[in-house]
């Protein structure tokens, strides 16, 4: 939620910052706002809607300085206004500030603020930091060292909340201040400039040498150098860390949108999902990440797994999936009902969080919580140096590279194929035999030949897709673990599309959803098990008998009958357990194709945001 990006260099800020936004768009866009330091005088440009609208802005300015400021908005405090997009300036106009999190006790601070005579032109808590900060620096009058950064370590120890920040003062034309909690804030190491941004991907043509900040650390970054210390003012020697993102990856290429691109480069992600991560014989899968001997591991009598969205759907395949090749009891939990649930949880449980971003502030949470009780707690995550990735026992990454479109789809199936793997990994450590790993492992090494099948009929999709768009309410029903797919291709369809759809468990319609079916309500089956495909063809019955409309996901061997669905998408045939693997990618070309032909902003549908660093 909330992209920052500070810049300090040799180039003109404005295109940079601008830039930077542009990659950073995804974490919110309400509004966007840059403010350029130039011979000690801000220039300020906020303005309602997507970055571009602030670049046209920025092209009539022309701002020549070299030092700045921006933000992309997801809007927590205030609407979406002009004046409650950031930057923030104090209102002694000494200090400019950007802000990603929630600032949870600016009431009394405002009040306080207010009787020293501080004014307030928004409705934001970040206009509450902005001037905290130069209160404390007007009290700091003689003060020996840094000001600004011993202003903004003041106002930190007086705030409660989350952050990730910038700023700026007009007394330090050559600095920039950052500091972090539960916020991202990752520093860009480039040749003479520095940039701060919310994400990596913000900065991924300039630089690809980082630093990822922790928690309660404060960043001083200026032309020649910078330094980090901690809120105790104690110096913190940070690595230089290398990120091995291709630098294009961040960009659209020949694709029209982000989430078209990711779609398709499935095959090759779920390729890098198992890359190197199978045994010599082909029997079974390894991590490097999991901290956990076998003989640990061969002791957890439960796993909990937490994740929020489609990662908790991922999660909910996890179940099914470990639960019949290790018969260890699995629980899934979203990530925001875990954290202040306190369930009572089996003295050997392993706890797994999965997050894309590893920056989910629920899922964070969930993990901290987790490890408060002492419990081993093990990450999914993408993000290499998230603050998840980082704050775990251990874990296992998703190798996805950036996902820009906000709707998760290429991180969803790495999701699954890492959960897959880890299934046969604990499975092969219990009584799956030798011979099941084997056939699994092929199964697991025909996936991306058999996405790409699939993405193949694309066009076929897109046609089925137009069909239906018009179409107001959805029933995605699946069973077992396709039952999570049909969650996951509710969810697509009305995060990118805005049509209202509901995913069911098949067999559960007629316990209610069933009063929904008529023509205008569309039900997409997930028919591809061949062990139940008699029940799931006996619910479409039941539809159709009423008149509602039967898009149907199946492959050759569950031999469906002719006509009896409107429409019919065949994938590969598979191994049992890696059907919501496949399943999942036409119902990924569903929605992204109902959304162009509902001229929807597929990449950015409202209200969204991608990294979630709220509650
Ligand atoms: C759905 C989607 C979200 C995320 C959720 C968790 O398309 O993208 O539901 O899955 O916000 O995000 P991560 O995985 O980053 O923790």
């Amino acid at each position: 939620m909330c992209g920052i990006v500070g810049y300090v260099g040799k180039n003109a800020a404005v295109q940079v910052l601008i830039d930077g936004l542009k990659r950073l768009e995804y974490r919110g866009y309400d509004s966007a706002g840059l403010a350029i330091l130039d011979k000690g005088v801000f220039s300020v440009l906020k303005k309602t809607g997507r970055v571009v609208n602030v670049e046209k802005l920025a092209r009539k300015s022309k701002s020549p300085g070299t030092i700045g400021i921006s933000h992309t908005r997801w809007a927590t405090h205030g609407g979406v206004t002009d004046n409650n997009a950031h930057p923030h300036i104090s209102s002694d106009g000494k200090i400019a500030l950007v802000h990603n999190g929630v600032i949870e006790n600016f009431l009394p601070l405002k009040h306080f603020l207010e009787g020293h005579g501080f004014t307030f032109s928004s409705e934001t808590d970040t206009e509450v930091l902005s001037n905290l900060i130069a209160y404390h620096y007007k009290t700091l009058g003689g003060y020996n060292g840094n000001r600004v950064i011993e202003s903004v370590r003041q106002s930190l120890m007086q705030v409660e909340g989350t952050y990730g920040i910038a700023v700026l003062c007009t007394d330090y034309p050559d600095q920039i201040i950052g500091a972090r909690k539960s916020s991202p804030l990752i520093l860009g190491v480039g040749q003479g400039e520095y940039i701060l941004a919310s994400d990596v991907t913000a900065f991924a043509l300039r630089t690809q040498n980082v630093v990822f900040l922790r928690d309660d650390e404060i960043v001083c970054i200026n032309r020649d150098e910078f330094s980090i210390t901690t809120m105790e003012d104690n110096r913190v020697h940070a690595s230089i860390e290398t990120v091995d993102w291709a630098p294009d990856a961040v960009e659209l290429g020949d694709y029209k949108h982000f989430m078209e691109k990711e779609i398709f480069e499935q095959p090759q992600s779920i390729e890098n999902a198992m890359r190197g991560r199978f045994s010599q014989d082909s029997s079974t899968s390894h991590f490097g990440g999991l901290t956990l001997t076998p003989q640990e591991l061969r002791h957890i009598d439960r796993i909990l797994f937490c994740g929020c969205g489609s990662a908790w759907h991922s999660c909910l395949v996890a179940e099914h999936l470990i639960e019949r090749f290790a018969r260890i009891p699995v629980e899934v939990e979203y990530a925001s009902e875990f954290r202040y649930r306190n369930a009572p949880l089996d003295k050997h449980t392993l706890v797994f969080i999965v997050s894309q971003s590893g920056e989910t502030l629920d899922s964070l949470a969930a993990l901290q919580e987790s490890k408060r009780k002492g419990y081993p707690t093990l990450a999914i995550t993408n993000v290499v140096g998230s603050t998840i990735a980082r704050e775990s026992d251990g874990g296992i990454y998703q190798r996805s590279g950036p996902e820009i479109g906000v709707a998760s789809t290429k991180a969803f199936t790495a999701q699954l194929t890492i959960l897959s793997m880890l299934a046969l990994y604990l499975g092969r450590l219990r009584d799956m035999s030798y011979e099941d790993g084997i056939r699994f492992v092929e199964a697991l090494k025909m996936l991306p030949q058999q996405v790409a099948q699939i993405l193949n009929q694309a066009e076929y999709i897109q046609a089925i897709a137009h069909k239906y768009a018009h179409h107001r309410d959805f029933l995605f029903l699946g069973r077992q673990s396709l039952f999570p797919i049909a969650l996951e291709g509710a969810l697509k369809l009305k995060e990118v599309s805005y049509i209202h759809a509901e995913g069911y468990p098949a067999a559960e319609m007629k316990h209610g959803p069933i009063a929904l079916i008529s023509p205008e309500c569309p039900s997409v089956f997930l028919a591809t098990q061949k062990s139940i495909i008699k029940k799931t063809l006996s619910n479409i019955q039941e539809v159709k008998a009423r008149g509602g409309p039967v898009i149907a996901v199946t492959t050759e061997e569950c031999h469906f009958p002719k006509n009896l669905a409107d429409d019919l998408i065949v994938i590969p045939h598979c191994h049992e357990a890696l059907k919501p693997v496949l399943a999942t990618v036409p119902l990924q070309l569903f929605a992204y194709y109902t959304s162009l032909a509902r001229n929807c902003d597929v990449d950015k549908p409202r209200n969204l945001a991608k990294s979630v660093t709220v509650e």
